[in-house]
């Protein structure tokens, strides 16, 4: 007895006698041809019963949910739709599933009961094409880093030390909640606390790997992150897993070299290796774009588009360039613009972002040396005294998908900048002793991992491309 998966009996050129095969039900029709997947491909194949010899209490619980065990021959098919199929020999429900109750039946059902239903969604078409397709991301960006020579690091979840300064953190604490300790003054006194100090998750793995990227060279993090900002929208989620490169010698144009070759990397690699579940989604963008009005249409097929970002250069532009353009651009002028663009030292929203690489330039775009008081404090600051060595990946359809720096590597410059924003120094004491010890040149950036998986896969909402979204007053699961 053979026992293979569907992926590989569908690759199979020839008749296969004795094979056994585990999978749930898809449909079931005419009372003899099952549709049966086991996860392996987003394929089902045909398991073609023997109507008369099965017993009538078999047939009743063949339904689509349902976990069976199959015995038989792989033969060509006869039908069409399919080159191989099975003849069914002996048929065994491991696990029944009451069509009456089970929420997942094969039509369409909106995103937002499949949230719902977050435990299940993934037996649906979509949801495993993409989390099949994460799956393959993942890899591939652990390849791309590990063949080219960097140091996978694990950073640490919890943390006393806010990365990016916005204090939008989630507290780590064993304190009694009702009743606290007490400082004399009045403030919770985290000395009693778990730590002896107060802790958060962590918004970054970045500091940490820059004292690693201080001594192995190059290093990469790949965990997840937690950002407790309000953010309901489509591209934000409170737990999401960044992919954070750090590189010893690095300045910022290295810096951008190596974020577009890593992402063209592993998008070829998705489009080499993830062939059926592209194709999938694909098809399924065309005919949701059917339904949304023209001028919202997306010009170009799923893999086009991931085509497209792989062979054109990213337009490399500075901040003040793109706010020159931006100030001029036709939306800002027609006040268009939720935020209009007046003066140089504006933040951008992802309108702008948008604008920018979909309009504008029509090609991914790498914005470069932001004013310095919209960034975060590591960041190293240029001759001019007002912007900073920042950079964003902007991508059509995302916004940001990529935040990095050159790193503020001089130790007299980055204490007075600590001390301007009011951060305290003796919090960062480990973080200043690389500029006091061999300090040099060095840079890296953090590509939101979900993002990217969204653009891979065209998925309008962050919340369906991660399996269990933690966001704003959502935890279920
Ligand atoms: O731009 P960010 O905040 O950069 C950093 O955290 C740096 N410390 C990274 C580094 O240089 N090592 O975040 C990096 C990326 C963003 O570009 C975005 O793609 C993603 O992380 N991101 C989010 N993704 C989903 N939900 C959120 N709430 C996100 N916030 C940031
Ligand atoms: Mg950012």
């Amino acid at each position: 007895m053979q026992n293979l998966s569907i992926a590989e009996l569908l690759e199979a050129k020839h008749i296969l006698q004795e094979i056994q095969i585990k999978g749930w039900v898809k449909t079931f029709r005419s009372n003899r041809f099952i549709a049966l997947n086991d996860g392996s491909t987003i394929k089902n194949i045909q398991c073609v019963i023997d109507f008369e010899n099965t017993p009538e209490e078999v047939l009743k619980q063949i339904n689509t949910g349902a976990a069976l065990d199959i015995k038989g021959v792989l033969v060509e098919s006869q039908g069409k739709g399919q080159s191989v199929e099975i003849q069914v020999s002996e048929i065994i429900i491991l696990g029944a599933s009451n069509p009456d109750e089970y929420p997942i039946q094969p039509k369409k059902h909106s995103m937002e009961f499949l949230r719902e239903n977050a435990h299940l969604r993934i037996r649906t078409n979509t949801f495993s094409a993409v989390m099949r397709i994460r799956s393959i991301l993942s890899f591939a960006i652990h390849q791309y880093f590990i063949t080219n020579g960097f140091h996978n690091f694990h950073a640490p979840i919890i943390t006393g030390s806010d990365a990016e300064g916005a204090g939008e953190m989630f507290s780590v604490s064993t304190l009694d909640k009702k009743n606290p300790p007490l400082t004399e003054d009045g403030k919770i006194d985290f000395k009693e606390d778990f730590f002896g100090k107060e802790t958060n998750l962590t918004v970054s793995g970045q500091l940490e790997a820059e004292t690693y990227a201080m001594a192995l060279g190059k290093v990469y993090t790949f965990g997840p992150t937690f950002r407790a900002e309000n953010s309901n929208t489509s591209r934000h989620l409170a737990e999401f897993w960044m992919v954070e490169p750090e590189v010893a010698f690095n300045d910022l144009d290295a810096n951008m070299d190596l974020s577009e070759d890593f992402i063209k990397y592993i998008l070829g690699y998705i489009l080499e290796h993830c062939k059926d579940d592209l194709e999938f989604l694909e098809k399924r963008l065309i005919d949701e774009e059917k339904s949304k009005p023209a001028i919202e249409r997306s010009d170009m097929p799923l893999r086009e588009k991931l085509k497209f970002v792989i062979d054109n250069n990213f337009k490399r532009v500075s901040y003040t360039e793109a706010i020159d353009i931006l100030k001029n651009s036709k939306p800002n002028k027609k006040k268009k613009f939720k935020f209009p663009i007046n003066e140089w030292g504006a933040d951008l929203q992802s309108e702008h972002e948008r604008f920018l690489v979909e309009k504008h330039f029509k090609s991914p775009v790498i914005l470069f040396d932001y004013p310095a008081n919209i960034k975060a404090f590591y960041m190293r600051l240029n001759d001019d005294g007002k912007t900073v060595r920042a950079m964003d990946v902007l991508f059509p359809g995302i916004g940001e998908i990529v935040g990095g720096s050159q790193r503020e590597e001089r130790l007299d410059v980055l204490i007075e900048k600590i001390k301007a924003l009011g951060i305290d120094e003796k919090e960062l004491w480990w973080y200043l002793d690389l500029r006091k010890f061999g300090t040099a040149v060095h840079s890296g950036f953090g590509l939101g991992f979900e993002r990217m998986v969204q653009f891979a896969t065209g998925m309008g909402n962050i919340r369906d491309v991660i399996p269990f979204p933690r966001a704003p007053q959502s935890a279920e699961f």
